[in-house]
C-alpha cells in the first residue's frame, strides 16, 4: 500500500463581506476534492479583516506572517467594509500580507467557460493569464501628503521598478507560456512613462533570450485595453506591472462572466513561502449576507492552491465539476443572469464530482 499523502494545511482567512460566503463554498469542494483522492485537508480559520480591526485596531496580528508561514497555503476571501476606510483593511491586510511574505507574483487566470454569459460577445475559448508583479510599481506605498488641509493638499504617490523584481515576474510568465503556446504579451506604457517601464522592456527582453521559445511582443496598455475586448482570443500570457495588471485583470474577468468567475493566485517565485489564493473581486457589500455572491471565483481559487501543492488531480477534478455545473444555467447565480444562490452553486460543483 502507498503512503497516505501528508495533510494539506490550510490557512483560511475568510474576511468580510462575501469573502466568508464564497470562503465557505471553497472549502466543503476543495475538502471533497482532496479527500477523493485519499487526502485530507485540515483547516485553520484566521479570523483576520474588519471586524478584528474595529475589535482591536488591526486586521492582522503583528507576527501574521509568522503564522501564515506554519501553513501549506492561504485561501483568501476578501476584504473591506463600508464603515472602515479600505486602505486600512487593504493595506493592512492582503496587500501587507503579499509584501511581507513577498508574494512576488500574482496569476490570474480568465478561462470563458461554455455556457456561461458574458457582457462581452463572442468570448468562446477565450483562455489567457495576467501575470501581474505583485510588490512594487505605483502600489509600493511610497509618497506622502504635503500641505495637508491648507487646500493647497498636495499627494504624492512614486512608483517603483526595480530590475530584480521585474526579473522575478518575468521568468516566471515565460515559464508559463513555455508550457502554453509559446506567447508572452508585455503591457507596459513607455510612449509616455520614460523611467520605469522602459525598464520593464528593456529587462523582459533581456529575460526573453533565456527562452528562445517564447515569442516576446511589448504592446501599450490603452492598446491593450481595446485588443482585449476586440480580439481576446489572440491573447495568452500577459505579463505587467502593479496598476496595469490589477486594471486589465477586472477588464480580462468581464470577457468571463465578471468578477465572480475570475480567481487568483499570489506567489513567492521559488516557492518556499506558502501562496495566498483569493478570488479578483473584493467584499461586494452590495450583495453580502444573503447568498448572491457567486462562489466560482473562489473556488477555482481554491483549485489553482491545490495545483500549486501538486494536488494536480484534485484541481482537475474541480475544474471538470464547476465547467459542468456552469452548463447549466439552473445553476447559475445572478450575476449570471440566474436565481441559483451561492450554496446552490456549490452544492451543483460538489455533485459533479466523482467521489
Ligand atoms: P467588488 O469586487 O467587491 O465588487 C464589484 C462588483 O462586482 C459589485 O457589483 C459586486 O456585487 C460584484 N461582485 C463581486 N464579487 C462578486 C461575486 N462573487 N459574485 C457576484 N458578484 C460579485 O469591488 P468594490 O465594490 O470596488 O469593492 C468593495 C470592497 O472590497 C471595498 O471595500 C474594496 O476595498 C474591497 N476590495 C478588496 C479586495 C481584496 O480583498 N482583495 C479586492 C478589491 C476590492
Ligand atoms: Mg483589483
Amino acid at each position: 500500500m502507498t503512503q497516505p499523502a501528508a495533510p494539506v494545511r490550510l490557512a483560511v482567512i475568510p474576511g468580510d463581506g462575501v469573502g466568508p460566503e464564497v470562503v465557505a463554498a471553497a472549502v466543503l469542494v476543495m475538502r471533497a476534492a482532496v479527500a477523493a483522492e485519499g487526502g485530507e485537508l485540515k483547516t485553520t480559520e484566521l479570523d483576520w479583516g474588519g471586524e478584528r480591526f474595529l475589535r482591536e485596531g488591526a486586521a492582522m496580528p503583528a507576527d501574521a506572517a509568522a503564522v501564515v508561514k506554519t501553513h501549506d497555503a492561504v485561501l483568501f476571501g476578501a476584504v473591506g467594509r463600508p464603515d472602515v476606510p479600505d486602505h486600512e483593511l487593504v493595506w493592512g491586510l492582503i496587500i501587507g500580507l503579499r509584501q511581507q511574505l513577498d508574494l512576488a507574483v500574482n496569476v490570474r487566470p480568465v478561462h470563458a467557460f461554455p455556457g456561461v454569459p458574458t457582457k462581452v460577445r463572442d468570448t468562446d475559448g477565450v483562455d489567457l493569464v495576467i501575470v501581474r508583479e505583485n510588490t512594487e510599481g505605483e502600489y509600493v506605498g511610497a509618497g506622502g501628503l504635503a500641505h495637508a488641509g491648507t487646500g493647497h493638499d498636495l499627494g504624492i504617490e512614486v512608483a517603483v521598478h526595480s530590475r530584480r523584481v521585474i526579473e522575478r515576474a518575468a521568468h516566471h510568465a515565460f515559464a508559463l507560456a513555455e508550457q502554453r503556446s509559446g506567447r508572452l504579451s508585455l503591457v507596459t506604457k513607455s510612449n509616455a512613462m520614460r523611467f520605469g517601464y522602459p525598464l520593464w522592456d528593456r529587462v523582459v527582453t533581456e529575460v526573453a533570450e533565456q527562452y528562445p521559445a517564447v515569442e516576446l511582443e511589448i504592446v501599450l496598455v490603452d492598446a491593450m485595453a481595446a485588443r482585449m475586448i476586440q480580439s481576446p482570443r489572440s491573447l495568452d500570457v500577459l505579463l505587467a506591472g502593479n496598476l496595469f495588471g490589477d486594471i486589465l485583470s477586472d477588464l480580462a474577468a468581464v470577457l468571463a462572466g465578471g468578477m465572480g468567475m475570475a480567481p487568483s493566485a499570489n506567489i513567492h517565485p521559488g516557492g518556499q513561502v506558502p501562496g495566498i489564493y483569493e478570488p479578483v473581486h473584493g467584499s461586494a457589500p452590495d450583495i453580502a449576507g444573503r447568498g448572491l455572491a457567486n462562489p466560482v471565483a473562489c473556488i477555482l481559487s481554491g483549485a489553482l492552491l491545490l495545483d500549486d501543492l501538486g494536488h494536480t488531480n484534485a484541481a482537475h477534478g474541480i475544474r471538470e465539476a464547476v465547467a459542468a455545473a456552469l452548463l447549466d444555467p439552473v445553476n447559475h447565480t445572478p450575476d449570471l443572469g440566474g436565481d441559483a444562490t451561492t450554496a446552490d452553486l456549490a452544492s451543483a460543483v460538489l455533485n459533479r464530482m466523482e467521489i
